[in-house]
């Protein structure tokens, strides 16, 4: 059974996702670790009530970014972390961290770093995604889960979700219905990174050595007006 660690900055409800899902046995993975920058958060909460490792190590005010990926690194290394989940974790993260976590033999050149990030990459990278969907006008928007690279929410996609952008949304609404996809979608992607089913072939994630059958896709849906 493989050992996550997860990195929450803020409330940790993807957190909590993977926490029901490891208990449940409908990911064959343990959280070992979580860690957070921010003093008080929500997610370390969560991970104590679920009698999981906990380690806060505040980021305000640091501004070496190398000897602070460098101190979480070794933490995640003590806990035997296999595979690093980011789950609303605000910062990005350096070289330092990705060599730490890259590809090794015994993840059969599957990267080792994930994020879930709530837009259909690569429309919408970083902060407030679901504003940014509502600015443009999209009618489809939704959840991305994806290798980290040193860019910001540009790595490859292992798995997206797709929910319906509706006429009266304002960026609550939006965000909530994204989320609920979020909790399904991060669970499923992880579960099938630790039965180690998934590769990479340049940019593109392989499931089982095969990219993922598509289904049709559209908003509004054909024939509904
Ligand atoms: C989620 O929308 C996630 O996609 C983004 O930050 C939010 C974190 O929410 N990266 P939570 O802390 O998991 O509730």
């Amino acid at each position: 059974m493989i050992r996550l660690g997860v990195l929450a900055s803020g409330s940790g409800s993807n957190l909590q996702a993977l926490l029901d899902a490891c208990r449940d046995r409908r990911v064959d993975a343990e959280v070992a670790l979580v860690l957070s920058n921010v003093p008080g958060a929500r997610a370390l909460e969560r991970a104590a009530a679920a009698g999981v490792a906990t380690v806060c190590l505040p980021s305000r005010g640091q501004t070496d970014r190398a000897a602070y990926d460098a101190a979480l690194v070794e933490r995640l290394r003590a806990a035997g972390v296999d595979l690093v989940c980011l789950a609303g974790y605000m910062r990005l993260v350096t070289p330092t961290f990705l060599s730490a976590f890259g590809p090794a033999a015994a993840s059969r050149g599957c990267p080792r770093v994930v994020n879930i990030h709530p837009a259909l990459l690569p429309a919408f990278p970083g902060l407030h995604a679901q504003a940014q969907a509502l600015a443009a006008g999209v009618k489809v928007s939704g959840c991305t889960v994806h290798f980290v690279d040193e860019g910001t929410d540009t790595g490859p996609i292992v798995a997206q979700a797709a929910v319906p952008v509706l006429d009266g949304d304002d960026e609550p609404a939006l965000a909530a219905r994204i989320l609920a996809e979020e909790h399904r979608l991060y669970p499923a992607a992880v579960g099938w990174i630790a039965q180690g089913r998934v590769s990479l072939r340049g940019r593109r994630v392989l499931l089982d050595g095969a990219a993922a059958p598509g289904l049709p896709l559209r908003s509004p849906p054909p024939g509904d007006r």
